[in-house]
């Protein structure tokens, strides 16, 4: 059953999709729906088994438990993208942000540098690689069906901004002081689209109608996030849904995030289809300068503005 609890009533809840439902074009127009007013919803049932989410899990937190010292062997280099790195941040509000990282690329095996993969835990390159198999199988009949959502072709939106996928595993120890200490503060991601998994404690919040909505934790649902890629290349058809997260008193969290993106060269922006009747809303760019610009705060030139 596709459950959409935001069709009648008003309602602060993040849309529900259940992947099994046997009609799928009603799947697809739930995602599409969901895409257009929120930019973010929840996936259950979507065919990754609940033993390789576990298995997943269990190989990033292991990481992430052992000494300093051993998570060096994956650190992040200065002129590096991938790697093992603590980040901080400070909000407008003079909140600090902070949160432990890691990120490598996944796909396509000629973007794959098994250095910066962790050795430890043994297996974790082969769940890794089996769970990359699997978010890559979701994530291309997610991009099939915002394109004919669009009107195009169901490869359309994939070859644009399918050309890389990065994981991001966040780790969140626990701060006793939640009012001060954040996560990552408010942003939109800049890759095409976002496929994320949690560990069971809450603390993303997305921005829909002017409040902050917390995202409930579903076991084993995937929170797909529309961002800037798909904004840009849908004419703002889709939303690039902004969000953060919140540090528990207590526990640590953790995500793994996978972002879907198109690779440095490839020039980002609205479709030529979409843009007959209604004008560009974003100029064409480079990837590799919209992530430059967008790193650096510089500011963008945005065709309605
Ligand atoms: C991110 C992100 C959300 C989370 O990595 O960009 O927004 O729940 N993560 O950790
Ligand atoms: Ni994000």
């Amino acid at each position: 059953m596709v459950v959409e609890r935001d069709q009648d009533i008003p309602s602060s809840r993040v849309p529900i999709i259940d992947l099994s439902n046997p009609d799928q074009e009603l799947v697809a127009r739930a995602v599409v729906k969901a895409s257009e007013e929120w930019g973010v919803f929840q996936l259950i049932n979507h065919g990754i088994t609940t033993e390789l989410i576990q298995r997943l899990q269990d190989v990033g937190r292991r990481f992430f438990e052992l000494s300093e010292a051993e998570k060096k062997d994956v650190a992040k280099l200065d002129d590096s993208r991938e790697g093992y790195a603590r980040r901080y941040t400070l909000d407008l509000e003079k909140r600090i942000g902070t949160v432990d990282q890691l990120f490598h690329n996944v796909w396509p095996p000629s973007a794959v540098n098994y250095s910066y993969w962790p050795k430890n835990p043994q297996d974790y390159r082969e769940v890794n690689e089996e769970y990359t198999r699997q978010v890559k199988m979701l994530s291309e009949k997610i991009m099939e069906w915002l394109s004919e959502g669009l009107g195009l072709r169901r490869e359309a939106i994939n070859e644009v901004v399918g050309g890389e996928y990065l994981l991001n595993v966040n780790y969140y120890p626990p701060c006793p002081h939640p009012d001060v200490i954040e996560g990552l503060d408010a942003h939109t991601d800049i890759s095409g689209l976002t496929l994320l998994l949690t560990n069971e404690i809450p603390g993303l919040q997305v921005f829909k109608d002017d409040q902050w909505i917390d995202v409930e934790y579903i076991p084993f649902a995937v929170i797909v996030n529309i961002s800037d890629q798909i904004l840009r290349i849908s004419n703002g058809k889709y939303k690039s849904v902004l969000h953060k997260t919140t540090v528990d008193k207590e526990k640590t969290r953790m995500s793994w995030a996978v972002l879907v993106r198109p690779t440095n060269d490839m020039v980002v922006g609205p479709f030529t289809e979409l843009i007959g009747d209604d004008p560009p809303k974003f100029k064409s760019m480079v990837y590799k300068d919209y992530i430059y610009r967008k790193v650096r705060n510089l500011p963008f030139v945005d065709l309605d503005s």
